[in-house]
């Protein structure tokens, strides 16, 4: 069946970056991927793809590398574990096991050169095609009651325009993110029409930081193809997203929600505890060793 064109401007893909080699987190990832690295019993990407798949979404696009094989494997299923679990009686252990196999599509494609995130989106060129999609990076987890995915989604289907999320931070952080500057639409909504990846304090914009979350027009692709090197001789999705700016209308919305920043160890921590506290089979006994540890 044809589609609609309407159809065609949902959004349905979202692109999961996660070719870096983790360095921030050495010794931990010189095996296993970084994405793999649990909070609390969850991988930190089961908890990405949760977030897109909580937002409506299917299909993930994962834009991986070499040594990355266990990400794969973890949204399979697998048989051995599944099947040792129901002979024994362990149902529920086995079910768990088994509904990561049937959370999504995941469809990697392979950044085979370093060149930087842009250059990472721009590889799930072939796979996303000319939809908007969704992009969630893997060092930020944002826990809202509305996934912050889902609220970028609503607006880009309000307004046929990209979104990317956005948040406040204090003006000596603005090096740490790529940052949006223009003109407030209403009190959560801005008109981007520039952005500067990582500026120096003093030279931002705004301190509208974006911390991972976007979801984008087909149109930066083609943006992406013509972006020069950055910031770190680095392909920066930032700078596509101002060619972008100047093609078509780019919205910054301040989301709902807590952003944590596990690619930094006390983000991962502060992370870690978060979602300890969540679990009430675990917050009680989370509160104790707190406590014990700080007398
Ligand atoms: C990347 C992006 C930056 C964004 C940040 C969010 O930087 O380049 O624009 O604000 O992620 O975490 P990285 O942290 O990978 O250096």
């Amino acid at each position: 069946m044809m589609k609609s064109s309407g159809d065609k401007m949902r959004v349905r893909k979202a692109v999961i970056p996660a070719a870096g080699l983790g360095t921030r987190f050495l010794p931990a990832t010189k095996a296993i991927p970084k994405e793999m690295i649990p909070i609390v019993d969850i991988p930190m990407i089961q908890h990405i793809v949760e977030e897109a798949v909580r937002s409506g979404i299917r299909d993930i696009v994962l834009v991986t590398a070499r040594h990355k094989e266990a990400i794969e494997n973890h949204f399979d299923y697998n048989y051995e574990i599944e099947d040792t679990l129901e002979k024994k009686g362990k149902q529920e252990l086995a079910d768990l096991s088994k509904a990561v196999g049937k959370l999504c599509n995941l469809i990697s494609i392979r950044q085979k050169n370093p060149m930087g995130l842009g250059h990472a989106v721009l590889c799930a060129q072939p796979i996303i095609g000319n939809e908007p999609f969704a992009v969630l990076l893997g060092d930020d987890l944002i826990d809202s009651e509305i996934p912050c995915t889902q609220q970028l989604i609503d607006l880009y289907h309000e307004h046929q325009a990209s979104v990317v999320g956005v948040m406040e931070v204090p003006m000596e952080e603005v090096s740490k993110y790529g940052i949006v500057g223009g003109k407030m639409l209403s009190e959560r909504l801005m008109h981007v029409s520039h952005l500067v990846e990582k500026p120096a304090v003093g030279q931002s914009p705004s301190q509208f930081a974006i911390p991972g979350r976007y979801v984008l027009s087909p149109t930066i692709f083609d943006c992406l193809k013509n972006t020069k090197s950055g910031k770190g001789g680095e392909i920066q999705l930032t700078d596509g997203l101002q060619l972008l700016a100047e093609r078509e209308r780019l919205l910054a919305y301040q989301f709902m929600g807590t952003r944590y920043d596990t690619g930094d160890r006390l983000g991962f921590i502060d992370a870690t505890l978060a979602f300890a506290l969540k679990r009430p089979e675990l917050a009680p006994g989370v509160r104790e060793l707190m406590k014990k540890h700080l007398k």
